[in-house]
C-alpha cells in the first residue's frame, strides 16, 4: 500500500501518537480488517500523521500515499482549507439525523454532484462508505425492477477479482474468493472472469433492451490504477 520515499527521514519532524505515550504494547483489542493481525503485531507499521501526499510513520519516516488513503484523500492529507471547513461545520452543526429533517448543505452538495455527472444521472443518494453504496445500489436495482413489474429479475453479475466492500451485497458481488469463503452463499451472484470474451457480447452487444436481460444488476469496478503512474 505504501511506497517508502527514501532519504526523506531527515526532513521530517517526529510524530508520536498520544496513545503511544501511555501504552507501547500493541493490545489485542483492535481487530484489524483485511490484515494478518498476528504478523502485524510482530512487525507493526504504525502511521502517526500525514502531510499532503505523504503519511508519516511513528519513526518520522515519510511514506508516499499512492492510494490516496484508499481513494478517500484525493485532495491530499490535512489540507488547511479542509481542516477549517470541517472545524467551521463542527461549530455550526455537528450532526443531525437525515430522516424527515434536512440541512441546506446536503441539498447544495447534491446539486453540485448532479452538475458534474452525465445527463440523466440527476439524483444523489448519500452513503457513508463504498460498502454502503454497493449495498444501496443492489437494493435500488431490486426495487426498480419490482416497480417495473419484473420481480423475476434477481440475478446479479460481478467480476472475478472485483472488490465492492464489506457489507453483504458488496461481499457477495466481490470476486475475491478469499473474502467470501467463510460465509457460504450470501446473495446469488454470477462472477464473470475479468476478460470474458463471450459474456459481454451476450449481455450487452446484442443491444437488447435492459428489460430483457435476465439479471437485476451488474456491478463493475471503476478502471482506476490500470495505467502506469506518470514518473
Ligand atoms: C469499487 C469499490 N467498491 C466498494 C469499496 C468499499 O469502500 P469502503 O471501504 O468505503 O466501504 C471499495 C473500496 O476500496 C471499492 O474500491
Amino acid at each position: 500500500m505504501f511506497g517508502l520515499k527514501s532519504g526523506l527521514k531527515d526532513r521530517t519532524t517526529s510524530h508520536t501518537h498520544p496513545a503511544d505515550e501511555q501504552s507501547t504494547a500493541l493490545n489485542q483489542h483492535f481487530w484489524m480488517p483485511f490484515s494478518a493481525n498476528r504478523d502485524f503485531r510482530a512487525n507493526p507499521r504504525m502511521i502517526a500523521g500525514a502531510e499532503g501526499r505523504y503519511y508519516i510513520d511513528d519513526q518520522g519516516r515519510k511514506l508516499f500515499d499512492s492510494l490516496s488513503g484508499l481513494w478517500t484523500c484525493g485532495a491530499g492529507h490535512n489540507r488547511e482549507e479542509i481542516q477549517k471547513a470541517v472545524a467551521a461545520q463542527l461549530g455550526t452543526l455537528d450532526f443531525a439525523p437525515g430522516f424527515q429533517i434536512g440541512h441546506p448543505l446536503a441539498f447544495k452538495l447534491a446539486e453540485k454532484v448532479a452538475s458534474l455527472t452525465p445527463a440523466g444521472l440527476d439524483h444523489v443518494f448519500f452513503t457513508n462508505s463504498g460498502s454502503e453504496a454497493a449495498d444501496t445500489s443492489v437494493k435500488m436495482a431490486k426495487a426498480y425492477w419490482r416497480l417495473k413489474g419484473k420481480p423475476e429479475k434477481t440475478r446479479m453479475i460481478g467480476r472475478a477479482k472485483g472488490y465492492h466492500g464489506v457489507n453483504i451485497g458488496g461481499t457477495s458481488l466481490g470476486g475475491i474468493g478469499g473474502n467470501r469463503k467463510h460465509y457460504g452463499q450470501l446473495m446469488d451472484v454470477t462472477h464473470l472472469p475479468i476478460r470474458c470474451k463471450r459474456a459481454m457480447p451476450i449481455l450487452v452487444a446484442k443491444r437488447k433492451p435492459a428489460q430483457s436481460w435476465p439479471m437485476r444488476c451488474w456491478i463493475k469496478l471503476p478502471c482506476t490504477m490500470r495505467r502506469p503512474l506518470p514518473p
